[in-house]
């Protein structure tokens, strides 16, 4: 894979489970990466064990946003912005309120915009690329899933509407993962007999690894990828395009 290494990748929710991957990854490759988290210890503590910049921010607060993405830069190039930022505030209807539906999207397309506008700069400086987080949710229906859904499904069109305004100099692409074993999905994993029924709906009967997430966001900023953008890529098994067995 082709990889312009000079050029740093910074990864916001670096510490969580496919952003760790991912920093692992890119850093096995020689490439300079910058991890954000919420907590200065997490991010320090991973960061010194793979040889990355840890950064604090909470994408709640704007501000951290943009001076996450000026420490990350490197004479002023990026060369990639990953933002695996998420939460999965799952609620009945009846239980939902009005915080779950803005914060879900405060957190997951708010920032993603955040990041992007604080970056673009650098990314156009170094031809670079950003990948974002949609979800199976955004895609197919499910009890409970009102607040991350909606979200989700305003991540892919931030991900088509910055894609059309940044080409060509900056690719925008998303991945929509269907439930990977991470922390986040730990509410919904931590039964083996729920994540086992879960997995049973799949077509590939299993759960997503975060590893072979990170390896598609890792193509994904890479030149390979050259000629991809404005895509929402499912990586779910073939959850939200296919019906298999008897029908
Ligand atoms: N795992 C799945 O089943 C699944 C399915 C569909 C989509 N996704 C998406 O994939 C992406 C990566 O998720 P993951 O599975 O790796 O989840 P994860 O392990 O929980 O990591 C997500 C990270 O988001 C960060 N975060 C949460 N709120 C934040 C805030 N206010 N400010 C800054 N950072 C914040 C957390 O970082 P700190 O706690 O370190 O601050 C956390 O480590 C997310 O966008 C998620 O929605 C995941």
């Amino acid at each position: 894979m082709t990889r312009d290494l000079s050029a740093p990748i910074l990864i916001f929710g670096g510490a969580g489970g496919i952003g760790e991957a991912l920093a692992r990854r890119l850093r096995s490759a020689g490439q300079p990466v910058s991890i954000t988290s919420r907590c200065p210890e997490r991010a320090h503590a991973l960061a010194s064990q793979i040889g990355a910049t840890a950064l604090v921010c909470d994408v709640l607060d704007p501000d951290t946003v943009g001076a996450a993405c000026a420490a990350a830069a490197r004479d002023g190039r990026l060369g990639g912005v990953v933002y695996a930022v998420g939460s999965i505030p799952l609620k009945p209807l009846a239980r939902a309120t009005v915080d779950d539906m803005l914060t879900a999207y405060r957190i997951n397309v708010v920032g993603a915009f955040l990041a992007v506008q604080a970056s673009v700069d650098a990314l156009k400086a170094a031809g670079g690329s950003v990948v974002l987080f949609s979800s199976v949710a955004a895609a197919q229906g499910f009890p409970n899933h009102a607040a991350i859904g909606a979200a989700k499904g305003a991540v892919g069109g931030l991900t088509l509407n910055l894609a059309a305004e940044l080409a060509p100099a900056v690719r925008v692409n998303a991945i929509a993962p269907s439930l990977t074993a991470t922390p986040l999905a730990a509410p919904l994993t931590k039964n083996p007999i729920v994540a086992e029924s879960i997995a049973k709906l799949h077509p590939i009967p299993r759960l997503g690894d975060a590893d072979e997430v990170a390896a598609l966001a890792q193509f994904l900023l890479s030149k390979d990828a050259g000629w991809i953008t404005g895509q929402i890529i499912g990586l779910d098994g073939g959850r939200s395009t296919l019906r298999v067995g008897k029908s």
